[in-house]
């Protein structure tokens, strides 16, 4: 608990594109806020549009993509703001860095297992049908590779489970 009554956290969720990761993430911070704690959204979206905009979808660069999020994520920690990403994240050696970086007890791995042909009939962003025509040569799930988390604290399939419930799921676990 620090001056801001809060104990700084980090909620990570990963999974697929539109498994749901950006609605939950949103839909946490505002029920956060509504009981008055202060926390910050970090997004593969806004950040690979800004700061990490130099990077592209290599497992190089997916890798360093996570490793910044990672050094951003505990600055805000440090100013005692509960943190909640959505990355796809989608290697196992990443999330253990995060978990390893912000220590065990204040790291909330939130795995998305929403399945892959949900998330690609959503296909907001219409980058599935690109992935399958081959205009996009190394999308997740397509033809570029997911680990499933082996550890995750909270496993949730947004196809069967409600925003709201989800969001109480999480609150739950993590901020009783
Ligand atoms: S990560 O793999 O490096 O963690 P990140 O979460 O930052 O990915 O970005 C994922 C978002 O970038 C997706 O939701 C999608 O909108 C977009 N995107 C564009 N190209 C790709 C791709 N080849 N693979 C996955 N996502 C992509």
């Amino acid at each position: 608990m620090n001056k801001n009554k809060q104990t700084p956290r980090l909620v990570w969720f990963t999974g697929l594109s539109g498994a749901g990761k950006t609605t939950l993430a949103n839909a946490l911070h505002k029920k956060l806020s509504e009981q008055g704690f202060s926390s910050y959204v970090l997004d593969g979206d806004n950040i690979r549009c800004g700061i990490n905009r130099d990077l592209s979808f290599s497992p190089q660069d997916r890798s360093e993509n996570i490793r910044r999020v990672i050094e951003i994520a505990s600055l805000f920690l440090d100013a005692g703001i509960i943190v909640i990403t959505a990355f796809i994240s989608p290697y196992e050696k990443d999330r253990q860095k995060a978990k390893n970086k912000i220590g065990k007890a204040n790291f909330i791995e939130v795995y998305l297992s929403t399945p892959l042909d949900v998330c690609e009939s959503r296909d907001v962003k219409n980058l599935y049908k690109k992935a399958r025509s081959g205009e996009i040569t190394d999308f997740t799930g397509i033809n570029a590779p997911y680990e499933v988390p082996i550890s995750a604290d909270i496993k949730i399939d947004t196809s069967n489970l409600s925003i709201e419930k989800s969001v109480d799921k999480i609150l739950k676990r993590v901020f009783k």
